[in-house]
């Protein structure tokens, strides 16, 4: 098994992240900590909890950051709906967040693992910025990081940058200059993959894991006829089947000013870090085989 963190902000496709994360036998998560980004902190949390609360799992959830590094705040709840996970009647007996703050939650979490974590952050990069500038020492703890994030050259929040980067840039530029291996789950990959509203309406008949997903998913607001962006659901999807995603290894760096702030440039030719590299990029996926996998995944749950 995986011994993997998830660092989130659910939102709709970070919800089906973590189910995907709390119910396959190969993931053993040990922890969810939340940051603001789709919407405030305050409701990633309450979100996580909910996800945690509807399946019964064992797993403790630690509230992060509440501002971005530097940048001023925008939240995403056009896209995400005012409570970040709308459409479905989750349990109101929620457990507590656990009386630590993401950043030592992490570190606690991390140092006493004895085997290195995986680090999966799907939302904006705050808390593990943090948590490297003032816990170093967990670095020799992690195998990687597995982020979604960043892109070569589209954006979804503006035309350079892709929303978890843009949301937190300073934070991104620290975790790419961390000197932790990490894996760029970008647009490139996520806008390739779209859940299919052929196996969204799947959903619902599998069972009650699935209409629960149905249900908050059809809310998305970046919704097209080919279908709708799982984007935080490729993250476990690379993890569980890397043979389905291809990566290319270079250089990540993060514009944090001007009209590309939040971009990732991704130095494809070596030409400027001399063919160093600091990332695995995603740049190709199989589409088919993340659909099936996203319905086999489900049906397997309850
Ligand atoms: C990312 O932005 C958020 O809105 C999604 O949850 C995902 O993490 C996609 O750009
Ligand atoms: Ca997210």
């Amino acid at each position: 098994t995986i011994k993997v963190i998830m660092d989130t902000d659910p939102g709709i496709d970070d919800a089906a992240a973590i189910t995907m994360a709390i119910n396959d036998p190969e993931i053993d998560l040990q922890l969810i900590t939340t940051v603001a980004g789709n919407v405030t902190v305050d409701k990633t949390t309450i979100n996580a909890l909910k996800l945690v609360r509807f399946f019964n799992a064992d797993i403790p959830v630690a509230s992060g950051a509440k501002l971005p590094l530097i940048k001023h705040f925008e939240d995403a709840a056009r896209i995400h709906g005012e409570s970040g996970m709308p459409g479905y009647d989750f349990p109101t007996d929620l457990p507590k967040p656990i009386n630590k703050s993401a950043v030592e939650a992490l570190r606690d979490a991390i140092l006493a693992s004895d085997e290195k974590i995986t680090l999966v952050p799907t939302g904006s990069y705050t808390n593990i910025a943090l948590l490297f500038s003032e816990y170093p020492e967990v670095k020799d703890n992690i195998e990687r990081i597995v982020a979604m994030g960043g892109s070569l050259g589209m954006g979804n929040m503006t035309s350079a940058a892709e929303f978890n980067v843009f949301t937190d840039p300073h934070a991104a530029q620290i975790v790419y200059n961390a000197g932790v291996p990490i894996v760029m789950v970008g647009l490139d990959i996520t806008m390739k993959a779209l859940l299919t509203h052929d196996s969204i309406e799947k959903l619902p008949t599998l069972n009650e894991t699935g209409k629960m997903l149905h249900d908050i998913i059809i809310n998305d607001g970046d919704n097209s006829d080919a279908g709708i962006a799982m984007h935080d659901v490729n993250t476990i999807f690379y993890l569980l089947h890397p043979e389905a995603i291809t990566t290319k290894a270079m250089w990540i760096d993060v514009q944090t000013d001007g009209p590309a702030i939040g971009e990732t440039v991704g130095d494809i030719r070596g030409a400027y870090h001399d063919g160093k590299t600091n990332a695995d990029v995603c740049v190709d996926i199989d589409s088919a085989a993340f659909n099936k996998w996203f319905l086999e995944e489900v049906t397997a749950i309850k």
